[in-house]
């Protein structure tokens, strides 16, 4: 098929996570080969767009990348409308605009999670001609049924509760595992099902820690007296959840400047303050269960390493697909994962939206029919 487009910008946005080479060598390859494109990468998300760091993606380049973690072109968490630039915080989509006509550049492809959907949607109101893929450990991008990341994360925190059984079992101890996810809980949830964790807990379901304990309680008189909780980084107490919820409410309400700016430092407070949210919740456990208590925080091991077989099909094919939307200059749109399909969805239904579990996803039914405590 022949097409206007010539030259294609690449660049990842955001956490890195497991996939994103393979997605990158999935466009640049089909762009390549189906459609003769020339394939650039930008260093360091967004950033890259305004220093002009650049690479090519030549057939060399995107040679050998496949099984490689992390991201070849470097990410950071840079907005193109908030980036500090000499100390100073400047909106820098003009400056994207102009850089990328100077370069002959036809359209960037942005492959990251919801905080780089929302930056490509503004690119794209700017009159940029963008196209995203989604990748996140978190899964929590909206409008598509799977990001490249999340299973390769489930698989590690999966393997990291299998080992962590054991030592629990042989010390009767309580281990309390914190696993990635600030406002979603699939990666816990999926984590402590497959890993057979005693309880879950999750953003999504608020937890009343007396009602864990009593769990654990009720498994030691059943002669268990270890257990297994897998807690996400976001999960909290109802006590806390409702502070939360008030300060958001907050920050929703707020009509002045000078109230957004107290609402948010109120908020970003509360996350300080949360962040020995697990250590806390571990203390507690022990005084209440009688039982020792270790903590383990997963952390970035999650993200690392080489992408497991699903991931790197769903991010060839999602990668792959992208370069034909291009072709047919479908911009404004994030390449999404429906069934076997790839779909282009409108930037607009999924930037500043958020999957979340529902409390009665068929994940959380199936771990409440086992015995397992959410917390609730
Ligand atoms: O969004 C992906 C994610 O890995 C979250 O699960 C986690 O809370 C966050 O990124 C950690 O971010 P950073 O790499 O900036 O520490």
């Amino acid at each position: 098929m022949a097409t206007k487009i010539k030259r294609i910008g690449i660049l990842t946005a955001g956490g890195d996570s497991p996939g994103l080479n393979a997605a990158i060598r999935g466009v640049g390859k089909a762009a390549l080969g189906s459609y003769g494109m020339e394939t650039v990468g930008f260093r360091d998300g967004f950033r890259g767009l305004v220093e002009n760091r650049r690479i090519n993606l030549d057939r060399a380049a995107l040679s050998g990348i496949l099984t490689v973690g992390g991201t070849i072109l470097g990410t950071s968490r840079d907005k193109p409308h908030r980036m500090e630039i000499d100390g100073r915080t400047k909106d820098m989509t003009g400056v994207i605009k102009d850089n990328l006509r100077k370069w002959g550049i036809d359209c960037v492809v942005c492959l990251g999670g919801g905080g780089t959907q929302k930056s490509a949607l503004r690119l794209h109101k700017a009159g940029i001609n963008v196209i995203t893929l989604p990748k996140t450990i978190d899964n929590d991008v909206a409008m598509t049924d799977a990001s490249f990341g999340y299973a390769t994360a489930l698989d590690i925190a999966t393997e990291a509760i299998d080992r962590l059984h054991s030592t629990a079992h042989s010390h009767h101890r309580i281990i309390v595992v914190e696993i990635m996810g600030h406002r979603a809980g699939w990666l816990t949830l999926g984590a402590g099902l497959a890993g057979g964790a005693d309880v879950i807990l999750i953003p999504e379901i608020p937890f009343d820690v007396e009602k864990i304990a009593d769990a654990i309680g009720q498994r030691s008189k059943r002669g268990s007296n270890f257990s297994i909780v897998a807690v996400a980084e976001g999960a909290m107490s109802r006590d806390d959840a409702r502070v939360f919820d008030a300060a958001d409410k907050k920050l929703e309400r707020a009509k002045s400047l000078n109230e957004k700016i107290e609402a948010k430092h109120a908020i970003a407070a509360l996350e300080v303050r949360h962040q020995d949210n697990t250590l806390r919740l571990a203390h507690q456990l022990e005084e209440l269960t009688h039982l020792e208590s270790r903590v383990t925080i997963l952390g970035h091991v999650q993200r690392g390493g080489t992408p497991n077989a699903a991931d790197r099909i769903l991010a060839t094919r999602l990668g792959t697909a992208c370069a034909d939307f291009i072709a047919r200059e479908k911009f404004g749109v994030m390449v999404a994962a429906r069934g076997e399909n790839a779909e282009p969805v409108p930037l607009d239904q999924v930037a500043g939206k958020r999957k979340s579990v529902p409390r009665d996803h068929p994940w959380a039914e199936a771990a409440r029919r086992l015995g397992t405590c959410l917390g609730d």
